[in-house]
């Protein structure tokens, strides 16, 4: 833990919310909630049936009027979103312009048969009709199920057939670093067999004709023709506002399901409180809205507020390690918030390309996503904060919704202590526990818990409240369990020491090492997979796979290996590409069949082994250790 603490105050010094929090947490939200406007006053602030959370009982609340309705007397002609392309093209889409489409949409989305209730998946790249489709099913009380459009057909598949949707929203192209992807084609291929999915609206993007189906529309032509008034539905608090799928530690991804005002009331308040934002600022998230960070911290945070945002198309290091920089200097930016994996790759190219851009109008920074190294955290302050800029490194989750440990500037003045989330946001009851669940003292590593409901909490995973229980709430009694081990320090603050469970970050992504064994093992000449993550300088971890090959296997070495990576990229998507494949004839596992990734782990990175006494076959880790040895060989020999 690093010892430096820096301390840069923006003016809060705001002691009564931290107060009234403590005194008594669920009146505290209940005021929070006030700042929304509803459509009527809810009766329940909340109702507790653990693990089942209800906030705002009878309350009645629409999600597209509280980031649309609101602003349109004072903020008609203000940017909601300052668009950019991957390839240098700009749009302006003001608060009216938003507005409209949005109302436009829902009528497009109701001529469709799409009703209250109804899903309604979206897979579209970061463009702005992507948020325009997500708040056009808020307003009329479909539910959205956003797939990021780097994930491949059968990710997809798997996705829509859980939510069964009817209606998919796509465009026919997106573009990843100058290459386009057709996004139409997958579409078709992963709705192939659904025959429940009645339409597909797609998104034209380029001047390419389609060949349209009988269930494709075309987006443009149903948005010409549909009316630009549509009351936004009064929804009940507890409504579902969407489904975002994440990896869990089994191989078939979990429908996180968030809710409509205990989500909001989070949003707003922790925008707030972190970002301290103001109408004169221009936000910028890099985050993608097929992930969390872009549904909370792109769409709905800054929305609720009138924010202005830019919103960029492609990824931060294309076409060139200066881009961010450039769209900071061009927009004024004050307010960047991205990933330690961006961060690290930037550090990486030195001082000098940042340094040649004028970041002067940065007056707050953030991170999310995984840890922050403090050596990186101190180059972020430094040499693009000008040591004059906040960091809010902000730890949250899919299922929180929103932020939960996070310097909050916009509220109060901390001293911030480089690779420290620091401290949990008000309201709500967050510690470090045993595996027997017993709160540790300070400065003692164990499972990140937190132990009494707060507003943005996932409602339930998506048609399965059992897996819910169990995932969340069965390794500890009343405690939701996080899945990350923590320390707090004797000051309180949060150390977040990556992950407890089956599930790796890479780049910030999260990826499930079920689903990439089960991704492994369909291709047809391997018998057994393992896989894991080992620490890699910039992603903060990379996927390593070991697998066994059936006996009667076609293809070995290379041409396997490259099957192989085809396999995943085509089962999950290029995001989940492992960075090296071992051939092993088993694998180590305990005495149960369980297989000890630990010692993968650590055979892997180059690491001491430790205690391999509940191995069923001492053999296997020698296998693994050879295998990983004549592999390093033969890397080592190709490359001198
Ligand atoms: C990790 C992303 C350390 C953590 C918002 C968590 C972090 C998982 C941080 C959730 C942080 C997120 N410091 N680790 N500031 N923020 N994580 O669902 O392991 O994609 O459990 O949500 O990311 O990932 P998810």
């Amino acid at each position: 833990m690093s010892e430096d603490f820096y301390e840069i105050s923006l003016g809060n010094f705001d002691t009564e919310t931290r107060r009234r929090s403590n005194l008594d947490p669920v009146l505290f939200w209940d005021e929070q909630a006030k700042k929304l406007s509803w459509f009527n006053q809810w009766t329940k602030t909340l109702e507790w049936n653990s693990p089942f959370a209800k906030w705002f009982i009878g309350g009645k609340i629409n999600a597209s009027y509280n980031t649309l309705d609101v602003h349109q007397t004072t903020r008609a002609k203000k940017p909601a979103i300052l668009w950019e392309g991957e390839d240098g093209t700009n749009r302006t889409i003001t608060y009216a312009d938003l507005y409209r489409d949005v109302c436009k949409f829902a009528n497009v989305l109701k001529s469709l048969g799409v009703k209250k209730g109804d899903r309604v998946t979206i897979y579209l790249p970061m463009v702005p009709e992507l948020p325009v489709a997500m708040l056009a099913c808020a307003r009329i009380g479909a539910i959205h199920t956003v797939v990021f459009s780097g994930f491949s057909a059968t990710s997809l598949r798997d996705r829509i057939d859980d939510s069964k949707s009817k209606v998919i929203v796509t465009a026919d192209v997106g573009y990843r670093r100058g290459n386009s992807v057709n996004l139409k084609e997958i579409i078709d291929d992963a709705i192939n067999e659904l025959n429940f999915v009645e339409h597909v609206v797609v998104l034209k993007r380029t001047e390419v004709s389609l060949l349209l189906g009988t269930k494709d529309k075309l987006w443009h032509e149903l948005m010409r023709d549909s009316s630009e008034e549509c009351e936004p539905e009064q929804l009940e608090s507890t409504h579902p506002l969407f489904i975002l799928y994440t990896s869990g530690t089994t191989g078939k991804p979990k429908g996180v399901l968030h809710g409509t005002g205990g989500y909001l009331t989070h949003l707003n308040s922790t925008f707030q409180w972190a970002f301290d934002i103001k109408d004169s600022d221009i936000f910028f998230c890099t985050a993608d809205i097929g992930w969390v960070t872009g549904h909370s911290y792109v769409v709905y945070g800054p929305l609720l507020h009138g924010a202005t945002e830019i919103m960029y198309e492609g990824v931060p290091d294309y076409p060139s390690m200066s881009r961010i920089w450039d769209i900071i200097q061009r927009y004024g930016v004050t307010i960047f918030y991205t990933t330690p994996t961006a961060l690290r790759m930037f550090m990486k190219f030195g001082d000098s390309i940042p340094n040649s851009f004028k970041l002067s109008s940065l007056r707050l920074l953030g991170t999310v996503g995984e840890p922050i190294n403090p050596e990186v955290w101190r180059w972020y302050f430094k040499t693009i904060g000008k040591s004059k800029c906040p960091i809010v490194d902000t730890w949250w989750q899919t299922e929180t919704g929103g932020m939960m440990l996070s310097p909050l500037p916009g509220l109060e003045t901390i001293p911030l202590k480089p690779g420290s989330a620091t401290r949990p946001i008000p309201g709500t009851d967050i510690t470090v526990v045993d595996e027997q669940g017993n709160e540790l003292p300070s400065n003692t590593k164990g499972y990140l818990v937190i132990r009494k409901p707060w507003p943005g909490m996932l409602l339930t995973l998506w048609g399965d409240d059992e897996k819910y229980k169990n995932v969340y709430w069965s390794k500890f009694e009343n405690n939701y369990y996080s899945g990350d081990y923590a320390i707090k320090d004797s000051d309180g603050y949060f150390w977040l020491l990556g992950r407890a469970d089956d599930i790796l970050k890479v780049a910030g992504h999260r990826i499930g090492t079920a689903e990439l064994e089960n991704s492994l093992v369909s291709h047809g000449d391997i018998a057994e997979a393992a896989v894991c993550g080992i620490p890699d300088e910039i992603k903060g971890e990379v996927i390593v796979a070991f697998v066994v090959l059936k006996q009667n296997a076609k293809k070995i070495g290379s041409i396997l290996r490259t099957e192989l990576i085809e396999t995943i990229r085509n089962g999950i998507g290029p995001i989940a590409t492992p960075q090296q494949i071992y051939f092993v004839t088993k694998l180590p596992k305990t005495r149960s069949g369980k297989i000890m990734r630990r010692v993968l782990k650590a055979i892997a990175s180059n690491e001491k082994i430790g205690d391999v006494s509940t191995l069923e076959d001492g053999s296997a880790v020698k296998d693994v250790q050879d295998a990983f040895t004549e592999l390093e060989r033969t890397v080592r020999e190709n490359k001198s």
